[in-house]
């Protein structure tokens, strides 16, 4: 009987656990992890007026995370911490991926540009767009 019992929970626990499932998951899962990287690695660019350095390295950035549109095809959404509602609201979504792809497009336009107070203004941006998408769009487990 105890046996029993801990097959099943042990079934609860496992078919409700969020392991990607799919390798187009762990594609995106790391490609937002690299984009988290550059991002802390631009923030210093920024902090040190490294203007030809910040101007590369946002530019890489912003199709980085245009890429990530690819990395969500249809029967992945719900996979890993996603969402199931990203694909309900996909055109809200896609415009939150677009938008922040902006943000460092224009931390490399105040690069080139050597403003300091616009870098600043993007680079702000550009950071705080994690938590508004994160609260809507990605699971806390
Ligand atoms: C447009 C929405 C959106 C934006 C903006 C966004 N994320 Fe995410 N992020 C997600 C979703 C959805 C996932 C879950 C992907 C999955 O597990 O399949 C995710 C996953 C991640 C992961 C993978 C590991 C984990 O903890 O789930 C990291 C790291 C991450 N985001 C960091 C960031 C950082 C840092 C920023 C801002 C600089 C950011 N994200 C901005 C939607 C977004």
């Amino acid at each position: 009987m105890k046996n029993w019992l801990f097959i099943a929970l042990a079934f609860v626990v496992s078919s409700g656990n969020s392991y990607a499932e799919q390798p187009v998951t762990k594609e995106r899962q790391q490609l937002f992890k690299k984009i988290e990287k550059n991002t802390e690695m631009l923030e210093d660019l920024v902090d040190e007026l490294n203007w030809e350095k910040s101007e590369r390295l946002a530019n890489q950035v912003s199709q980085d995370v245009l890429k990530l549109k690819q990395l969500f095809p249809k029967e992945s959404i719900g996979d890993g911490r996603s969402k199931k509602k990203i694909l309900k609201e996909w055109p809200s979504f896609e415009k939150k991926i677009n938008d922040w792809s902006l943000f460092y497009r224009q931390v490399e336009k105040a690069s080139k540009a050597r403003d300091e107070n616009q870098v600043e203004n993007a680079m702000d941006e550009a950071s705080s767009a994690c938590r508004s998408c994160h609260m809507k769009y990605r699971s806390l487990w």
